[in-house]
């Protein structure tokens, strides 16, 4: 690519940038005051300050801006929420004007973002696909009818651990086993289908497909910065999604176009009765709309995406999740003890643990709420946008904003957590704080109407899964590592996770 070096190509980058600039141009008083920010490049505006863990080092620039920071990190003016407080004004009295979503050039390949529900735009189409989600998909009466689907997926993880814990010990990756047992689960649950499965090639495709759409959108991308240089694609980044986007949704929409058939044909034996509803699928294919202010059925691209959307919602986050619970536990044994007693106390002798089991698992639940607030999968949530003009703590916030909110660093407030860098599950016990949405010093998904749609779900998922793992085995540090020299660096991808991978060694117990 010679002409990316050339002068007229610098020209016009250097061009535009001004140009750019000149429109970003701040006001920090007077009626249209913006919050306060440190001072950006000419050109990139802030977006080499950050470094590579964003949200730890705006965290650092509270002490000296304060609760809301304002900053050009992408074409986008940016706004970045601190702190609890700020996270509940935003929420409690402006969450409707912060709604929408501010999309990066990624999401829009094989056009993602118009048919994805975490990315739509605030309005009646996703006002559809959220309450399709939220009162038919990942409701508590579904999700105890799928029990079984979840056990069937962690007895699949705890034989292939076991397999790991016979004969000569060696180190094994948590997170990679966690990762496919949540991917079957969400398999299950959408399609009624083990996709990793050595026999099904396409779901080996798809999952290959999956772990690309996760990888590419955590490099900083020079397009989400100067919009028009996007078609040169210079990292090369755009080729790869696309690439990987055509993959997983040319498998997604051949399982749909199957599944279509089978309707089909169930419908043509049923007499036209359709046959009996059983998955996500069989949901969105179900769907009848108004035709007014929603479409009278889902359109096939969407379901695709849709099926894409929560595979990717899912899985990364529940692995990420118990990997640093994991890691934590590992470097805490007194609460690792105190949870296998908790564990052994509540579950009888030869039986495993059950999701019913988890409301009588106070310290578990403890575990898993610390290992949340120091370690959030989403630090900034997903992405808002401001809807219009909006006055927001004195400030005034122009309409397109885009709006982060460091969950990351709320987690780790001093003015809300006592020792907030420990990690003391106890400091849960008898709390009424949660994460639901209603505890601002404690959002890892989010709160007000965009809060994760997947909650319920996730909160089995991440239980039954660090619960059976502590439960049925003994677990060691690999390869000599002790909790001291234990690299707790983390890696941004579409979810942050721990830069090393945990390798531990799990050991059958002798009951
Ligand atoms: C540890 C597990 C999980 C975490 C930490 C997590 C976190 C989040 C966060 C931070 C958001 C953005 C919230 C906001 O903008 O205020 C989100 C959105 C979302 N999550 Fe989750 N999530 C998890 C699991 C799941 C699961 C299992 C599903 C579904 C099966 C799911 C489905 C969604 C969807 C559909 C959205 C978009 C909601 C919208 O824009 O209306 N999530 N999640």
């Amino acid at each position: 690519m010679e002409w990316a070096w050339s002068p007229l190509f610098w020209f016009l980058t250097i061009f535009s940038s001004t140009i750019l600039l000149l429109f970003h141009h701040r006001k920090t008083s007077g009626p249209t005051r913006l919050p306060p920010g440190p001072p950006g490049w000419p050109l990139v505006g802030h977006m080499f300050d950050l470094g590579p863990m964003p949200h730890h080092t705006l965290a650092g620039l509270k002490q000296k801006y304060g609760p809301v920071i304002w900053l050009r990190a992408s074409s986008k003016k940016t706004m970045v929420v601190q702190t609890a407080k700020a996270a509940e004004e935003l929420f409690r009295n402006h969450d409707l004007f912060f709604a929408d979503r501010s999309i990066n050039n990624l999401m829009t390949s094989h056009n993602y973002n118009k048919g994805s529900l975490a990315l739509a735009r605030y309005g009646s189409y996703w006002r559809v696909l959220r309450r399709i989600c939220t009162v038919e998909m990942l409701v508590v009466k579904r999700i105890n009818e799928t029990v079984p689907v979840r056990r069937k997926c962690i007895d699949d993880l705890l034989s292939w651990i076991e397999s790991q814990a016979h004969g000569e010990a060696h180190g094994l990756h948590v997170a990679h086993f966690v990762f496919l047992a949540s991917f079957n689960m969400l398999g299950n649950l959408m399609l009624s289908r083990d996709l990793v499965d050595p026999e099904s090639k396409e779901g080996s495709e798809l999952f290959e497909a999956i772990m690309g759409l996760m990888e590419w959108p955590g490099h900083p991308n020079i397009a989400d910065l100067f919009p028009w240089l996007g078609w040169f694609d210079l990292q090369g980044l755009r080729r790869k999604m696309d690439r990987d986007m055509g993959n997983a949704l040319r498998i997604a929409s051949g399982y749909v176009r199957e599944r279509v058939k089978e309707r089909q044909a169930r419908s043509d034996v049923d007499h036209g009765g359709g046959g009996k509803r059983q998955d996500f699928l069989d949901v969105l294919l179900d769907f009848e709309g108004n035709g007014k202010d929603e479409p009278e059925k889902i359109p096939d691209h969407n379901i695709n995406v849709f099926i894409l959307e929560i595979f990717m919602a899912g899985s990364e986050t529940t692995s990420a999740t118990t990997e640093w619970a994991m890691t934590e536990l590992l470097c805490h044994p007194k609460t690792m003890t105190k949870l296998k007693s908790e564990l052994s106390s509540v579950i009888r002798p030869g039986r495993k643990m059950e999701e019913t089991d988890i409301d009588n698992l106070p310290y578990l639940q403890a575990v898993v709420k610390e290992t949340l607030r120091l370690h959030p999968p989403i630090p900034f949530l997903v992405p808002r946008q401001a809807i219009q003009d909006t006055d927001f703590m004195g400030y005034h916030i122009p309409k397109n904003t885009k709006v982060l909110v460091n969950t990351w660093a709320i987690g780790r407030d001093p003015e809300c957590w006592s020792d907030p860098l420990e990690f003391k599950p106890e400091r849960f016990l008898g709390s009424k704080v949660e994460y639901k949405g209603q505890s601002y010093e404690m959002i890892p998904f989010g709160a007000g109407r965009r809060m994760c749609a997947g909650i319920p779900l996730a909160h089995r998922m991440l239980h039954l899964v660090l619960g059976s793992l502590v439960h049925e085995f003994e677990w060691e540090l690999y390869g000599g590592i002790t909790s001291e020299m234990m690299d707790r660096r983390e890696k941004m991808g579409v979810t942050v996770r721990k830069l090393k991978p945990l390798i531990v060694v799990p050991r059958n117990i002798v009951r």
